[in-house]
C-alpha cells in the first residue's frame, strides 16, 4: 500500500542527507518512545541480537554507525561494559537525547557521516548500524566504509526493517506500516511527514538477498541474515 506517488514523500536524491538530518532533529525528542509502540517492545530484542552478532571480544572496539540516541552503543555496553564503543551520527539532536538516557553509562557520541566515516583503517573489532541503511545515498558505499574501519576478522552487523515476502501477511503488514504508523507517529511526535517517510523508504530498499549480495560485493565474507517479527525486520552479518 505504498503511496501513489513517492516522489511527494521521499527528497530527492541531492537532499537525502539534509532532509534525512532535518527529520531525526525533528522527531529526536520522542524517537525511543515510537520505537517501543510501532515494535511493541521488541527493538531490544533485535537490538540485543545485533550487538551479539558482533561477536566482540571481551573489552574490544565496537563502532555504532549512526548511533542515533545510543540503543545499541548502550545495549551492547549493558552485555560488556568492558567493551570501547563510539557512537557517530549525522544527527547532533539525536545524540543529545541518547548523551543524559543512562547515567553511569557513557560512550563518546562523534557527528560525522556513515558515508566517510571519521577513523583509520582497521581500528574496530566491529561495526554495526541499526536502522540507517535506508536512510543512506549509496548503501554499497556505507558498507565499504564499515569494512575499511573494521579489522580483519571482524564482524560488519546490519540491523533494518524490511517488507515482509509473505503474500498473505504483506497487505496487514502494509495497512499497519503504510496507514497506522504516520498516523499514530504523527499524532505522537508532531511530524507526521516523518512518519510517512519511514515506511515509503523500504519500498525500493533491496530485498534481504539481495542486501547480503551488496556486502559481498564490497568484501565482506561468510555473509548470513536472518529475519524476524514476521519478516519485517533483517539481521546481516559478514566478516571482513
Ligand atoms: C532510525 S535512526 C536509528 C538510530 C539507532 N541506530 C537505533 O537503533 O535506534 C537512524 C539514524 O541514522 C542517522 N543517519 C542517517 N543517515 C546517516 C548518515 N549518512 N551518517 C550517519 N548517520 C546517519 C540519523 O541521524 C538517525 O539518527
Amino acid at each position: 500500500m505504498p503511496d501513489r506517488d513517492p516522489s511527494a514523500v521521499l527528497p530527492p536524491s541531492a537532499e537525502k542527507r539534509s532532509y534525512v538530518r532535518r527529520m531525526f532533529a525533528a522527531i529526536a525528542p520522542r524517537y525511543d518512545l515510537m520505537n517501543r509502540l510501532m515494535t511493541l517492545g521488541r527493538d531490544r530484542i533485535w537490538r540485543r541480537s545485533t550487538v551479539r552478532l558482533c561477536a566482540l571480544p571481551r573489552g574490544g572496539r565496537l563502532l555504532d554507525v549512526a548511533t542515533g540516541t545510543g540503543e545499541i552503543a548502550f545495549e551492547a555496553l549493558l552485555q560488556d561494559a568492558a567493551l570501547q564503543v563510539t557512537g557517530v551520527d549525522l544527527t547532533r539532536e539525536m545524540m543529545v537525547r541518547g548523551r543524559t538516557k543512562h547515567p553511569g553509562l557513557t560512550f563518546p557520541f562523534l557527528e560525522g557521516d556513515a558515508l566517510a566515516l571519521p577513523f583509520g583503517d582497521n581500528t574496530f573489532d566491529a561495526a554495526c548500524s541499526g536502522f540507517m541503511m535506508r536512510n543512506v545515498l549509496d548503501v554499497s558505499a556505507a558498507f565499504a566504509e564499515q569494512a575499511r574501519v573494521v579489522k580483519a576478522g571482524g564482524r560488519v552487523v546490519c540491523l533494518e526493517i524490511t517488507r515482509p515476502a509473505s503474500r498473505l501477511f504483506r497487505p496487514v503488514f502494509d495497512v499497519y506500516f503504510f496507514r497506522l504508523v504516520p498516523l499514530i507517529g504523527g499524532l505522537i511526535s508532531g511530524q507526521p511527514q516523518a512518519y510517512r517517510y519511514l515506511p515509503q523508504s523500504t519500498v525500493d530498499f533491496p530485498r534481504p538477498a539481495e542486501l547480503a549480495r551488496i556486502m559481498l560485493s564490497v568484501g565482506l565474507r561468510d555473509v548470513r541474515y536472518q529475519t524476524a517479527m514476521l519478516g519485517t525486520v533483517a539481521l546481516h552479518w559478514g566478516t571482513k
